[in-house]
Parts: structure tokens; sequence; C-alpha cells
């Protein structure tokens, strides 16, 4: 790499850090005015305002919303006559609800009455007939309604739903998909609503847990219909005042498009595939289960892919000994060429409705929770997951 190239990214890191750190510290101070829904309430109006950021990303200038331009107090104030009627309590129900609820803001939810997440909703503290509603209930009530069903239900349920999200409301998804694909899922919102989107980038179970901490998840924002002329404004608000960190502009099309290949690439699908072809190969060459499984999936996730996460690809790199090094820097780019033409097919398979054919078929079928759970079931008994039970069985922090 060169000086220039490496100076410049150290400055960035440097900027990172230093915004990172900033913004811990602000994080704590929200956190605490978290901790009790009532005393958030009473907090007084004081607006800070401050600009929103614009960052280098390796050479494009992004634009960057951050939770440090809605402090508590003004989050409350902007959303003092609204009612956020979140529909469907699922991991991102769980995680968003709860967060936009310790944050002070009148927050109801909308399930199917005595279904599963009608019951974890009552667990959570959510109250039948002030809190918690049949569905189309809760829309009546909502001013912004936050469709958080299962993607395969948002299509659905649509034809019963769309009626009741008048004009004044706000309809809002976490993921571009129901109304990108509506050729496929036949989601078309009213055209007298505002459509935005907050897409947490992770678990809902994270956007807790993160928001419990006093940080906050990174999170994707766009606009689909702007009515009112405030759609962005009201997608950053809520992206904050449901628990993320840091918001990112995008449009529904380009966020369902990444998501979709992400998680059918790196994030899931072609992790196991990966670990699968290396470990099998092993395993074929005359190599114990363990040895196997040590040197494709442990010492991977145990201490190079965190290394990763921490500081970088080139910092593992770095961290390894100089045999590794070499090797790496040798085959990266013949993985690269080998998987390139597999990635442009899946991107093409996302991009033209495929993927989401197939999933809305799947999920949207009667016995989808126990076809899942049996095909789960078979990568939980492929060799590799099984010699991992006994290989993490002996961790330290297992005993
Ligand atoms: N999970 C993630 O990591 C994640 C991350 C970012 C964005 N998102 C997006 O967030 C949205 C919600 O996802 P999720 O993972 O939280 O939810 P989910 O687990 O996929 O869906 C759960 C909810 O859908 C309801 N539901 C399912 N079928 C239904 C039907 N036929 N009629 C009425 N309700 C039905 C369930 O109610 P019952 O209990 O009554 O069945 C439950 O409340 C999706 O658009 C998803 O793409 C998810």
């Amino acid at each position: 790499m060169s000086l220039p190239a490496r100076s410049a990214r150290v400055a960035v890191r440097a900027a990172s850090r230093s915004a990172a750190t900033k913004n811990i510290v602000k994080a704590r101070a929200f956190s605490v005015l978290t901790r009790s829904p009532a005393a958030a309430k009473r907090q007084p109006v004081h607006i800070l305002s401050r600009g929103i950021k614009t960052l280098d990303f390796a050479g494009t200038k992004e634009v960057v919303y951050e939770r440090a331009d809605w402090p508590l107090p003004k989050l409350q104030e902007y959303f003092k006559n609204d009612t956020l009627a979140l529909i469907g309590y699922g991991s991102q129900g769980h995680g968003q609800g709860l967060n936009a609820r310790d944050n002070g803001l009148n927050v109801i939810v909308g399930v199917r009455k005595d279904g599963e997440s009608w019951k974890q909703a009552i667990e959570d503290g959510w109250v039948p007939g002030e809190t918690l509603f049949p569905i189309e209930e809760a829309i009546n009530k909502g001013t912004i309604i936050m469709n958080l069903l299962s993607d395969a239900a948002q299509s659905q349920t649509w034809p019963e739903l769309a009626p009741l999200i008048t004009k004044g409301k706000t309809l809002y998804f976490s993921h571009g998909f129901s109304v990108v694909y509506k050729d496929l899922t036949h989601v078309v919102p009213p055209a007298d609503v505002d459509v935005i989107l907050v897409a947490p980038k992770g678990s809902g179970r994270t956007v807790r847990t993160l928001f419990k901490e006093g940080r906050g998840i990174n999170s994707s924002i766009a606009v689909f219909q702007d009515v009112t002329g405030k759609a962005k404004e009201k997608a950053i608000a809520l992206g904050i005042a449901v628990g993320s960190g840091y918001l990112y502009e995008t449009t529904f099309e380009k966020e369902v498009y990444s998501d979709l290949y992400g998680e059918r690439g790196v994030l899931m699908g072609g992790i196991q595939g990966m670990f699968l072809a290396q470990y099998k190969v092993l395993r074929e060459n005359g190599h114990s289960p363990s040895e196997a499984f040590n040197e494709t999936v442990e010492e991977a996730t145990q201490s190079l892919f965190p290394l990763i996460g921490e500081k970088g690809m080139d910092y593992m790199y770095n961290a390894c000994s100089t045999t590794a090094r070499r090797g790496a820097l040798d085959w990266a780019p013949i993985f690269e060429a080998a998987n390139r033409p597999v990635f442009e097919k899946l991107y093409e398979s996302v991009k033209n409705g495929t993927e989401t054919k197939k999933s809305l078929e799947f999920n949207g079928r009667k016995t989808y929770r126990q076809d899942l759970a049996k095909e789960l079931k078979e990568i939980d008994d492929q060799e590799i997951w099984r010699a991992g039970k006994t290989v993490r069985s002996l961790r330290p922090d297992a005993k």
C-alpha cells in the first residue's frame, strides 16, 4: 500500500475513533434517560442541534445521521402527537418496540390474538386493551404503522390491512421486500401516505441489547413516498426512536437487493458453503474431525474474524505468521476469481425476483416452521457441526 493511502486511512480511523468515543459519551447520557419511561417523559424540552455528518468512505462521501442529533427531549417532542403501532412482534417488533417504549414514546403492539407473539408481548409488559391489540385495532389507533410482520405475512395480510392505512398515517417497513417486489407480494401502498423504511443491520435481539448497553445499531433509512414533505425527517427520527446509533441513507430497492444478497452470500449461505468445502477436503485427506473443525471454524470465529472486525483485514494478516501471510496473499485472488461468478449469479437472482419468489412460497406455507426446522436439523447433523459441539465444550468459558 502507498504511504499517502496508508496515512489517509489512519486519519479516517482516528476520526471515526474520536467520533465513536464522543458518541459513547453521549449515548451513555442518553441511556440513563431511557431507564425509566416515566422519568424520560418528564424531561424538559431542550433542543440541541448539530450538523449531520458527511463522512469519507474510501473516497466516496456519504451523509450519516446520528443519535446525537436527536436528544431524547427533541425525540419526544417530535412524536408527542403520534402513536407508533407496531404490527407484528417477532425479533424486530420486540427490539424496536421496547426501545421506542423506553424512549418514552407512545407505542402500541398489534398481533394475532392468542398467537405466539401475543403471549410474548404480554411477557414483555404490553397490556391487552391498553397497549396490545389485535392487528386491525392497532392500525386504527396508530398514526405511524410499523409493518413488522414476517415478509411473507406482509404479503398475505395486505388485502385486509391496506384499506385501514388511511390518509394522514405513515407506513413504515424494516425491509424493502414487500414494496420493491410488488409484482410478487401485491403490496402497493396507498398513494396518500408517507412510506418510509428503517432497516436495522442486525437481528432484533441485537437492536435491543445494543440499546440497553447505551450504544445503537447501524440502520439504513429510505423514503419510498413523500406526501407530507417530512418523510425523510420522520424516517431519521424513527430510526433513532427504535434504537439506532447511526443511520445510512439508501433506497428501498438498494436496501432489499443488498440485504438478500448479503445474507445468501458471505453472511450466511456463503460462509456455510466455504466452511463445508474446506472441512470436507481436509477429511478426505485423512485429517481428524477435530483438526478439520479447528482449522476451519474454531480458529476463524475465535481468533481471526474478531481481528477483522476490530481493525480490518490487513490487521488480521499482520497478526499472523509470515508463512500464513504469504499463502493467504497468494490464494485470496484465486478464491475471488472462483467466487465472483457465483456472486454475479446470486445478485441477478435477487434482482430478477427469483429469491423473493422462493422465499414467499416457502415462508407462506402453513408448515413453514416445521419445514425450516427440518432443514436446520440436517445442518446440525452434519459432521462438521457435530464435531464443533465437542470442540466448543472444551473452550475455557464452557467449563
Ligand atoms: N430478523 C431480522 O434480523 C431482521 C433484520 C432487519 C429487518 N428485518 C425485517 O423486519 C420485518 C420483521 O421481521 P422479524 O424477523 O422481526 O419478524 P418475523 O419473525 O419474520 O415475523 C414475526 C411476526 O409475523 C407474524 N405473522 C407471521 N405470519 C402471520 C400471519 N399469517 N398473519 C399475521 N401475523 C403473522 C408473527 O405473529 P404470530 O406469532 O402470531 O405468528 C410475528 O409477530 C421483516 O420485514 C424483516 O425482513 C428483520
